[in-house]
């Protein structure tokens, strides 16, 4: 296969999820594909630009929330990441619950949700990462297996480049694919 260089930009892909946090006592999410995993310790980190409304939240409480919307939410998530919590009150898009192990809101209809405690807090450029150790994570029902999140279930959103996909078929298990190789 021939290879062409390309512009030096990350294209992903990546998952989105939405951040949230309180600001001013309400909910606020802001959309991102700055998120993972950074170790075998459960934590995760999220990136979010300093002047966000959710960067806000996220200092004064000490805590975010990570949620993974499902492919359908997409024009709501996508909503979350074009306006900005310091102009418009995006309390009410989504509908929030909380668990007493952190103050941060989380979203309902995600079919899954992270609750996070900040550890540790990277500046970088003029973004901020936040390391936080997960606290209290929520499942809806209908997408667990076995008690544990189905991908095909939550099928949730991929970005790359200017667009949003969604998952369309497992392709193998883990540690198991190369078995006998
Ligand atoms: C698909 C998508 C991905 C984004 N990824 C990030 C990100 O990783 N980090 C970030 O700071 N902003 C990201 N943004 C931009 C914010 O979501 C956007 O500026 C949002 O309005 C911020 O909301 P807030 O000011 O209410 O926090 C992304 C936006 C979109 C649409």
């Amino acid at each position: 296969m021939l290879k062409k260089k390309i512009a030096n930009i990350p294209f992903g892909p990546y998952i989105t999820v939405l951040a949230g946090a309180t600001v001013n006592g309400k909910p606020n999410y802001a959309t991102i594909g700055a998120y993972g995993v950074v170790s075998q310790k459960p934590v995760l980190y999220i990136s979010l630009k300093n002047s966000h409304c959710t960067t806000k939240g996220v200092l004064e409480n000490g805590f975010f929330s990570v949620n993974i919307p499902s492919a359908k939410s997409v024009e709501k998530t996508d909503y979350c990441g074009t306006v900005s919590g310091n102009k418009v009150d995006k309390s009410e898009v989504f509908e929030s619950f909380y668990d007493e192990a952190g103050h941060a809101p989380m979203i309902k209809e995600c079919p899954v949700s992270y609750l996070c405690k900040v550890i540790q807090t990277i500046p970088i450029f003029d973004f901020t990462m936040f390391l936080g150790e997960i606290v209290a994570v929520y499942a809806n029902e209908d997408c667990l297996e076995n008690r544990r999140p189905n991908a095909l279930k939550v099928n949730p959103i991929i970005l790359m480049d200017t667009g949003y996909f969604d998952l369309k078929d497992k392709v193998g298990s883990i540690f198991k694919v190369c078995k006998g190789n």
